[in-house]
C-alpha cells in the first residue's frame, strides 16, 4: 500500500488505475472501518482510503484536539485489508489557505445531529467534496452508523451531479451490541459495560412501536430517553423518523428508522436502528 500526503502525489499514483472506490475516514480505525474497505473491494479495481481529522466539522467545545491519531497502526490495518492507497494529508496539505468556500447543506443539516452540533454537516460536506475531488472515485462508501451523514452525502452527490455512486454499509457492532466507534476509546471500563444499553433501548423502542403503533411514537421516544437518563446518561435525542428524509413520520406505511445520540460521562455516542 502506498501512502500519500499531498494531492499531486496521490493524483499521479491513481492515474490509469481503473475504477476507484474511496473510503474517507478520520482514522483510529476499527472493524467498522475495515468492513467499508472490504465492501469497497467488491466495487472497484483500486481501493483508496483517506485519514484526515477535519477541523471544520468539530465545534468549539468538541474533541478535535483529543481525537485519537494513530496513523502507524491505521496504515498497518489498511495494508492488511488490501487497501491500495492511503491519502493522509496534513492540515496544510488539505487546507493550504484558509477554506473560504463551503458546501452549505439544506435544512436537514440543522435537524437531529445538526441541532446539537451546529456547523458539523457543513464541515463534513465541504471536506467530503474536497476529498472526492482529490481522489476522483467512481464509488464511495459510508457507514449507516452515521445515518444522517450518509443521507446528506447522497443528497449532495445527487444535487451537485457528482459522477460518484454512494454505497451505504451496515453498522458493525461489538458482540454485546455496541456500535464500533473511535470514540468508544474514551469510555471508562464501567461506562463501556453500560454503553450497549443505548442500542438495547432502541431495540425495545422498536418492539413497542411495532406492537403499539406509530401514534404512540412521541410517548415511546420520551420513555426511551427516561430509561437512559435514569441510569446516568444525558440524552440529546431519541427520534423515530422516516428513512427517506429523516422527518417525523407523516403517514402510515413509510419506512422508519430510530436515531439517537446520548452522552455517557464525557463521551457522546450515536446509534440508529432501521424499523
Ligand atoms: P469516521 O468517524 O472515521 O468514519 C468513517 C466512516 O466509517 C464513516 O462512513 C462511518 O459511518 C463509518 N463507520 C464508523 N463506524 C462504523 C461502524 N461501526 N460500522 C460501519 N461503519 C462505520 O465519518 C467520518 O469519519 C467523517 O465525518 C468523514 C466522512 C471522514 C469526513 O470527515
Amino acid at each position: 500500500m502506498n501512502l500519500h500526503h499531498d494531492i499531486p502525489s496521490l493524483r499521479h499514483a491513481l492515474r490509469g488505475r481503473g475504477r476507484i472506490a474511496f473510503v474517507p475516514t478520520m482514522g483510529n480505525l476499527h472493524e467498522g472501518h475495515i468492513a467499508l474497505m472490504r465492501a469497497a473491494r467488491e466495487h472497484a479495481d483500486t481501493v483508496v482510503a483517506s485519514i484526515f481529522v477535519n477541523r471544520l466539522q468539530f465545534g468549539p467545545g468538541e474533541d478535535f484536539d483529543r481525537y485519537p491519531r494513530t496513523l502507524q497502526a491505521d496504515s498497518e490495518k489498511l495494508a492488511a485489508a488490501g487497501v491500495d492507497a492511503l491519502f493522509a494529508p496534513t492540515e496544510s496539505d488539505l487546507y493550504p489557505e484558509p477554506q473560504g468556500y463551503f458546501v452549505e447543506p439544506p435544512d436537514l443539516q440543522h435537524l437531529l445531529e445538526g441541532e446539537f452540533r451546529p456547523g458539523h454537516f457543513r464541515g463534513v460536506a465541504t471536506v467530503v467534496l474536497k476529498l472526492f475531488n482529490c481522489v476522483q472515485p467512481q464509488v464511495a462508501l459510508f457507514g449507516k452508523k452515521d445515518y444522517q451523514q450518509l443521507m446528506l452525502i447522497r443528497a449532495m452527490t445527487r444535487q451537485l451531479a457528482l459522477p460518484i455512486e454512494i454505497v451505504g454499509v451496515d453498522t458493525v457492532r461489538a458482540e454485546d451490541g455496541l456500535a464500533l466507534s473511535s470514540r468508544n476509546a474514551y469510555l471508562s471500563p464501567k461506562e463501556r459495560q453500560e454503553a450497549p444499553r443505548l442500542i438495547e433501548t432502541l431495540r425495545a423502542l422498536r418492539g413497542r412501536l411495532l406492537a403499539e403503533g406509530i401514534t404512540r411514537r412521541e410517548i415511546l421516544e420520551q420513555e426511551a430517553v427516561e430509561t437512559l437518563d435514569k441510569r446516568g446518561w444525558k440524552t440529546d435525542y431519541i427520534a423515530v423518523r422516516q428513512q427517506a428524509d429523516l422527518l417525523p413520520p407523516q403517514e402510515e406505511g413509510r419506512k422508519l428508522v430510530i436515531v439517537a445520540a446520548s452522552r455517557l460521562g464525557q463521551t457522546r455516542l450515536i446509534d440508529n436502528l432501521e424499523v
